[in-house]
């Protein structure tokens, strides 16, 4: 495993580091399945929204996708242009706000869509309106990521569209990937067109939703290619493509340091300056075990659970295998920490917030972001 020793060195707090060079390399490649695919990929704020970063995104993708007015207002005032906007539920008081700076609006209900259609029409005939669907089938198999799953409130299901889509509507979103692969997808389509193909010719565009993990190793990007494409042909529909993870898989880490080491019970503990709760969620939501570097799976007689810093009882990691002995003061490189966590974190417990970091392709390293006592307080009150 390649050790980011050296050019962490440098850091004394938790900090965020994301490598330019490997954003881009990412951003590369998605860009040649749009250009083969012949379709537009945007971003999902959702996944990653270090805005600093919005103008290089721009020049390899078609914009980004928003759930909320915040990102589009992000992705309007960063990016410079006008958001793919789809929200769950839209609020009467942003709507004006929020269809100004949209070019689509995707519904998730067909009440939604009536509720709002005549003031869209009316007032913001740029906008092109869509519907988001239930294609009724997904390879996610947790729940917590499933938009498929029995009673699900996302997406309209196939029979509330058996007559038809209501006027005005021009297109359709299905969201039902997460970390998955084109051999998934071509198994989702199959499904979607099942349910919902009979209302495919009476529209422009099509959004796939996110999921499609194709920056991950092995991932089959000629076989997700030669699917769209022929989805496409068929079909005579612009297609849409809106990963979040894909952008920044494995483009950075979370930089920890170890404060103490407690042993109770015979568990020794590595107490740390981050905590999963609050700066790694998904690690307990999801959940999942993160990789730290310079540990393996057999075991060392270095064996150490990991601490978080906050009181909850079960912010921590069960044991990890070290290669060496850990010491205070030592660095704890938690791998792949970019998509899904600076969106996510919380400052629950006034815990401090690492930076934000980036490290430039001349192998510089840039705070880009403190956050403060401030940012905690303003937060409360
Ligand atoms: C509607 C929608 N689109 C796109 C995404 C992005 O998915 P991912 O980051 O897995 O590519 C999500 C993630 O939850 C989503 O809910």
């Amino acid at each position: 495993m390649m050790s980011h020793i050296s050019e962490y060195s440098s850091l004394r707090r938790a900090a965020y580091v994301l490598d330019e060079q490997k954003l881009i390399a990412n951003l590369k490649l998605i860009r040649r399945v749009r250009d083969e695919a012949g379709i537009s990929i945007i971003l999902a704020l959702k996944g990653f929204a270090m805005w600093r970063m919005f103008p290089l995104v721009a020049k390899y993708l078609d914009g980004a996708t928003a759930s909320s007015l915040y990102e589009a207002r992000l992705i309007h005032e960063e990016m410079g242009c006008n958001a793919h906007t789809y929200c769950a539920a839209y609020l009467d008081d942003e709507f004006d706000e929020l269809s100004a700076i949209s070019e689509h609006m995707v519904f998730n209900s067909v009440g939604q869509y009536l509720h709002f259609r005549d003031k869209l029409q009316a007032s913001y005939p740029h906008i092109s309106p869509g519907l988001r669907v239930n294609p009724g089938f997904s390879k996610v198999e947790v729940d917590m990521y499933n938009p498929t799953a029995p009673g699900s409130r996302l997406g309209i299901d196939a029979d509330r569209l058996a007559d038809g889509l209501p006027g005005g509507i021009e297109g359709l979103h299905f969201h039902a990937l997460c970390e998955n692969d084109s051999y998934d997808l071509e198994e989702t389509l199959a499904a979607f067109e099942q349910r919902f193909g009979h209302l495919i010719p009476k529209v422009k565009w099509i959004n796939m939703g996110g999921g499609h993990l194709m920056t991950r190793k092995g991932y089959d990007t000629d076989h997700l290619i030669r699917l769209l494409k022929a989805f496409k042909e068929k079909n005579n529909v612009d297609i849409i493509l809106e990963p979040g993870s894909a952008i920044a898989w494995q483009t950075g880490d979370l930089v920890a340091h170890i404060v103490d080491i407690v042993d109770n019970h015979n568990i020794k503990t590595l107490m740390t300056d981050v905590s999963f709760t609050a700066h790694m969620p998904d690690t307990l939501e999801m959940p999942y075990r993160p990789m730290i570097e310079g540990t393996i799976q057999e075991d060392t007689p270095y064996r150490y659970r990991i601490g978080g810093t906050s009181c909850l009882s079960g912010d921590f990691m069960y044991e990890y295998n070290f290669e060496k002995e850990p010491a205070i003061g030592d660095q704890l490189v938690f791998k792949d920490m970019i998509h899904y966590t600076i969106v996510k974190t919380t400052m629950f417990n006034g815990v401090r917030h690492p930076d934000i970091y980036l490290l430039k392709q001349n192998g510089e390293l840039v705070c880009q972001r403190r956050f403060t006592y401030e940012d905690y307080k303003n937060r409360m009150n």
